[in-house]
């Protein structure tokens, strides 16, 4: 329906959650699927986008047509983001990305010993759209903002804090969407008093939505 408004428009996508290992079997992660993510980057396929997808571990297929770059851990997403900023027009940054790495890896298998307790020694992952926001020359920059509690006052602090262009903020208290699921009911907050609230939807519907106002905010594409 929307036809091929978004050729030649560069997109960056990241989905998923991350994963940081304890030691070669264990790991840290989360309840992120990564289909927020994918139906985003499949819809602005189909809309003549050039997407590249940085995914954390999901059971999900590489939409068709699109660059897929896996990671693990939050710094090499990090890595991976960063690497590809500066080519793309719109980074739309869905990933789950875990706050909290082992400061240390184990490289042998820890072994339970009797009924000692394991302390974990954790250390705060980088702040992926903040370190992004240094680099930011023309591109459009969405963020995503999975609250329990206070969500639009806690997505407009992140809107500022991570310098974005538009926050989508989702209410994960509420039941049968969000993580894991094909539905979500998000807000779309661009500031105190630029509020779109969409009704429950599917992940894929919530992705067209989204690609009609990013394009909205985006400027001219270069040559048109
Ligand atoms: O975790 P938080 O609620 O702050 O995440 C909001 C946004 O920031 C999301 O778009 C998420 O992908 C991003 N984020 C990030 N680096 C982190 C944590 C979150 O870029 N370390």
């Amino acid at each position: 329906a929307q036809a091929e408004d978004w050729t030649g428009r560069r997109l960056l996508v990241t989905a998923g959650p991350t994963r940081e290992p304890i030691d070669p079997v264990r790991f840290i992660t989360n309840h992120s699927s990564g289909k927020m993510g994918y139906a985003i980057a499949e819809a602005a396929r189909k809309r003549g986008a050039v997407v590249t997808l940085i995914s954390g571990p999901t059971s999900l297929d590489a939409p068709a047509g699109v660059e897929v770059i896996p990671c693990q851990r939050a710094s090499e997403m990090r890595d991976r983001v960063l690497e590809r900023f500066g080519e793309c027009d719109v980074l739309v940054m869905t990933a789950a990305v875990g706050d909290f790495a082992p400061a240390d890896i184990h490289k042998e298998k820890i072994k339970k010993s009797g009924d000692q307790p394991l302390l974990l020694n954790l250390q705060p992952t980088p702040d992926i759209l903040k370190e992004v926001a240094a680099h930011k020359t023309h591109q459009t920059v969405v963020g995503f903002a999975a609250e329990s509690e206070n969500v639009v006052q806690s997505a407009l602090g992140k809107l500022q804090r991570k310098h974005l262009d538009l926050i989508v903020a989702n209410d994960i208290s509420a039941p049968g969407i969000g993580f894991q699921s094909d539905f979500n009911q998000v807000q779309l907050i661009r500031g105190a008093d630029a509020i779109e609230v969409l009704p429950r939807l599917t992940k894929r519907e919530v992705a067209g939505i989204l690609l009609d106002r990013i394009r909205d905010l985006m400027p001219p594409a270069r040559g048109s």
